[in-house]
């Protein structure tokens, strides 16, 4: 196993505060404490060449993790192990196997041109200068960053830097990548650029990707595997298409009919109307694997004839609100 955790706990002291600027003078002085368990034994494998989408609400421990295996943050309890090594122990060996990206936070020097921090990190991680060039070149190409590597860091746009970051986190050929919002606040074409550097590394150069966001095309476009979190809390483990097959009950038929109708008929022949109809426009709730034909024929009877039909299954994006919202949780 590439990385392997077990039983991990990650607790927050915080001195407990009243209300107001007084309130926090005083919690300076008062011994309250408050505990935040931001991770709560978790356990999880995973092997080389997987990509791994990390998920959770806002708030269920995905960076807090993702700080401890990179061995930014030292775990309350429990077992780490990157390739074999201990991030507490082995920061320097470690930081060889790992490229990391923090959407929210540039690893870049701020005020160095994009360039001068690429030849830095050469210095520092010891890359021999051909194979520096040529990894070099692969990124500039691959991400689009000819126009900005003049550029000091500070200067660069989101995407731009966004884009300089990912470069650098690579720059040492890492087997592993840990993203953290990598994507966030990025445009469609920008992230599209992101998301299939994601892929080529992850396909043919077999690194092993851990991702986090809140961006369910990234997920889909990427990852084979879910890991779920939510309140510290491991809550689904598993492949991809297995938890769509699993969540994705039902599909909507959209339809636009070419007369009005209140689709009495259709309740009393069991379909199940989401809304009320409006006039021409209705939608019907089928299972997942139900035909659209008795709907169809249901319609033909009553001298329904249909304008126009859709038929939308569930995104990503709708199981996970649900599941969120607690709705849904039989995991
Ligand atoms: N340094 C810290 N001190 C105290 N509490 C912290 C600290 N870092 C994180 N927390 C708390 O731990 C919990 C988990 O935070 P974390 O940043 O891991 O969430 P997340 O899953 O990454 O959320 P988001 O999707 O919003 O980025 C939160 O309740 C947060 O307030
Ligand atoms: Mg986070």
């Amino acid at each position: 196993m590439l990385i392997q955790v077990e039983h991990l706990n990650k607790s927050f002291v915080s001195r407990k505060r009243k209300a107001g600027i007084m309130g926090s003078i005083a919690g300076l002085f008062s011994g309250k404490k408050e505990y935040i368990h931001a991770v709560r034994d978790i356990n999880f494998n995973i092997g080389r060449g997987e990509l791994v989408g990390y998920l959770g609400p806002n708030g269920a421990g995905k960076s807090t993790t993702i700080k401890m295996l990179t061995g930014i943050l030292r775990p309350t309890s429990g077992l780490i192990r990157i390739d074999g090594l201990n991030p507490e122990k082995s920061r320097k060996e470690i930081a060889r196997k790992l490229g990391v990206v923090f959407g929210q936070k540039t690893q870049l020097w701020w005020d160095l041109p994009v360039g001068e921090s690429y030849d830095l990190l050469r210095t520092i991680y010891k890359i021999p200068q051909q194979r520096f060039k040529q990894r070099l070149d692969y990124f500039v190409d691959l991400l689009k960053m000819e126009d900005f590597l003049g550029q000091q860091t500070r200067k660069l746009s989101l995407g731009q830097r966004m884009r300089a970051d990912l470069a650098a986190s690579l720059l040492h050929d890492p087997p592993i990548l840990f993203l953290d919002e990598p994507t966030i606040g990025l445009d469609i074409i920008t992230k599209d650029v992101v998301r299939k550097t994601i892929k080529e590394l992850n396909q043919e150069q077999k690194i092993t990707v851990v991702l986090t966001t809140h961006d369910m095309e990234d997920i889909e476009y990427l990852a084979t595997r879910l890991i779920l979190l939510d309140r510290g809390q491991v809550q689904y483990d598993g492949q991809l298409k297995d938890f769509i097959a699993n969540y994705q009950k039902e599909k909507v038929v959209s339809l636009h009919l070419e007369q009005e109708t209140d689709g009495t008929f259709l309740r009393e022949r069991g379909f199940d109307l989401i809304t009320e109809p409006k006039g021409q426009f209705l939608e019907v709730r089928l299972k997942v694997d139900e035909s659209v034909s008795n709907l169809i024929a249901t319609l033909s009877e009553h001298g329904a004839r249909i304008q126009e039909i859709t038929v939308g299954k569930q995104d990503l994006t709708e199981t996970l609100k649900k599941i969120y919202a607690g709705k849904n949780l039989e995991l």
